[in-house]
């Protein structure tokens, strides 16, 4: 089986994709630190995989401690970049943390997989690093514009620093820039698990209908868009994860054409706040408590993706509806609640 170092892997994104990398027959190393997450995931992995990962919780800002899980792990096929910090506002507020957690760990990382001969790199990005776009959708050859975050910045500069090290190495990679990563596995086994209160709209959503918080606010119905409210192109994390296996595959396949290669990873849908709010409401029968408040401050009006070079190069499909992922993130959140009756709230717990 091909060993895959998955760095974030007690994330979001990075716990979907080590299931559906186990389910392709390949061999997960999980690495995290456990500043914004728990441990708590890998017990779903094991729940639906069947799966024992361990993680190990090294900080990937710790050249040593990452050289040592290198030397733990001979034959590295690929690494699958996930571990950042990625709160947009809080970026803003602490650039340095940002800039120094983001980007050390990437370059640390890089060094490893340089010195290991490690082929293989895909390292996560973000529509972001469009910044506004002059125009809708975009496609990997959009310019770039300036950043609107130090948390835009990171990925920007990440890319950058991936593209000239892939440039200077023998080592292939691949960018995948994510548009809006929602909902969670279909059998409710593992979902996004938010630190403190959620930024981002669908867990803000969910935990408004499940009381956790008490009103959602819409920011801004005033955009010049069909209802006034910001367009995003929201994709399902099961969607997203499957494309890094698409994508590492291709690269051991070596199907790509240039050793480092962008693909955008969205639905190719615009779909306003209001209408993920109705398409909630339509699918857990829950009428949500929300109020239109003023523009969030760093906001784009619309973004979506043109993701045809995705589907025909690494043969992507994202499968999942908008209706299927409010269902998915919905059915998480009663999971957690589940839980938490249970005993207490263990998904919380910082180990
Ligand atoms: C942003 C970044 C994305 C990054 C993500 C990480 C851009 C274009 N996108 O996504 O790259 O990975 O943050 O956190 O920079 N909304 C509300 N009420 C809420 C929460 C959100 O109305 O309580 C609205 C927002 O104004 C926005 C939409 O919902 O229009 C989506 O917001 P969010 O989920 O935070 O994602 P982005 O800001 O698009």
């Amino acid at each position: 089986m091909k060993k895959v170092l998955v760095t974030g892997g007690c994330g979001y994104i990075g716990a979907h994709t080590i299931v559906d990398l186990i389910e392709n027959n390949f061999e997960p190393v999980c690495v995290d630190n456990n500043s914004r997450s728990t441990t708590a995931l890998l017990q779903g992995i094991k729940d639906i995989t069947g799966k024992t990962i361990k993680n190990y919780k090294v900080d990937l800002c710790n050249f040593d401690d990452t050289y040592a899980v290198f030397q733990e792990n001979s034959n590295i096929e690929g690494i699958i970049h996930f571990a950042a910090f990625k709160a947009v506002g809080e970026s803003v507020e602490k650039p340095l943390l940002y800039f120094e957690n983001n980007l050390s760990s990437l370059i640390n990382i890089l060094k490893c997989a340089k010195e290991f001969h490690v082929p293989h790199f895909i390292f996560s990005s973000s529509c972001t690093v469009y910044g506004s776009p002059d125009k809708i959708p975009v496609t990997e050859q959009t310019p770039e514009k300036p950043a609107e975050s130090p948390y835009g910045a990171t990925k920007q500069m990440g890319e950058e620093i991936v593209k000239e090290t892939t440039s200077a190495t023998d080592m292939q990679s691949i960018l995948l820039r994510y548009f809006n990563p929602v909902g969670a596995y279909p059998s409710a086994l593992i979902g996004e698990l938010p630190v403190g209160k959620p930024e981002n709209l669908v867990p803000a959503i969910t935990q408004t209908a499940i009381g956790k918080i008490k009103q959602l606010i819409v920011h801004g119905d005033d955009y010049p868009t069909r209802d006034g409210s910001c367009i995003r192109d929201y994709v399902h994390v099961c969607d997203i994860a499957h494309a890094h296996i698409l994508a590492l595959q291709y690269l051991i396949d070596k199907k790509n054409n240039s050793p480092c290669e962008i693909f955008n990873l969205g639905t190719g849908n615009g779909v306003s706040v209001l209408e993920v709010i109705h398409s909630f409401e339509k699918v857990s029968n829950v009428k949500l408590n929300y109020t239109i408040g003023p523009r969030r401050p760093g906001d784009i009006m619309a973004i979506y993706a043109n993701n045809s070079l995705a589907k025909e190069k690494l043969n992507w499909a994202p499968k999942y509806s908008l209706d299927e992922m409010m269902l998915t993130a919905w059915k998480w959140e009663l999971k957690l609640k589940d839980d938490e009756a249970l005993h207490g709230n263990p998904n919380f717990q910082m180990n």
